[in-house]
């Protein structure tokens, strides 16, 4: 049985240059998941991981892919992400018009659905879409970059996205993502969070180094 939280190390701190030895690395070395950061020039400042690119990892790893679209419009996507072996499609409500429309066809697509809360975004839609969620994902950065600090604040939306979680009876993973390190996991899990991304802290040091930093994580 898997111990929580989860640990999904985000490959955009890896070597770009040796993407498919990195996720398998990262598995060795006990991630839960791999956390594929999608960013197209438009919703967010940087470019990354285009489908073709997912699906060259896919044999790679066996591990979930856990997709965080930064793409806007999404909608477009979702398919194609899909078909590339995502297993899990996270989305930020205001990368499309119609969030519980853009929820449903991802489950349609028999991906897990995922909604991502911006620091200023606020949770006021979350109780509209809660059925319709795998996963909810708290950044604790803005989007964009890796090598962020962790936003304090955060600790206090995780918080209340467990109370939201807890009195819908919803069983959605709740996930932290931006500037988590071994020194503010145990604050993000005492929060409620049970998944935690982190891409700085896990590929730190090199290939090496990679289990005693998801240990180090899993430990909160
Ligand atoms: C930021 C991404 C994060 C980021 C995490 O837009 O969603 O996943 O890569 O990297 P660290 O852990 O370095 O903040
Ligand atoms: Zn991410």
């Amino acid at each position: 049985m898997t111990s929580l939280p989860l640990i999904c190390p985000s490959i955009l701190a890896s070597d770009f240059a040796q993407l498919g030895a990195e996720v398998a690395a990262i598995e060795a070395a006990g991630a839960d998941w791999v956390h594929l950061d999608v960013m197209d020039g438009h919703f967010v400042p940087n470019i990354t991981l285009g489908p073709d690119i997912v699906k060259a990892l896919r044999p790679h790893t066996t591990l979930p892919f856990d997709v965080h679209l930064m793409v806007a419009p999404v909608d477009p996507w979702l398919e194609a992400y899909r078909a590339a072996g995502a297993d899990i499609l996270t989305v930020h409500p205001e990368s499309g018009p119609h969030l519980h429309r853009t929820l449903g066809r991802i489950r349609q697509l028999g991906a897990q659905a995922g909604v991502v809360f911006n620091p200023g975004t606020p949770l006021t839609i979350f109780e509209d879409v809660i059925e319709l969620v795998d996963l909810v994902l708290v950044m604790s950065v803005n989007p964009g970059f890796g090598g962020q600090s962790f936003i304090d604040s955060s600790l206090r939306k995780i918080a209340r996205v467990r109370t939201m979680l807890d009195a819908a009876g919803s069983k959605a993973r709740l996930q932290v993502d931006g500037g988590v390190t071994a020194a503010n996991a145990a604050a993000c899990v005492a929060a409620g969070a049970d998944a935690l991304v982190a891409g700085t802290a896990v590929f730190r040091g090199g290939p090496s180094a990679y289990a005693a930093n998801i240990a180090a994580l899993k430990a909160a």
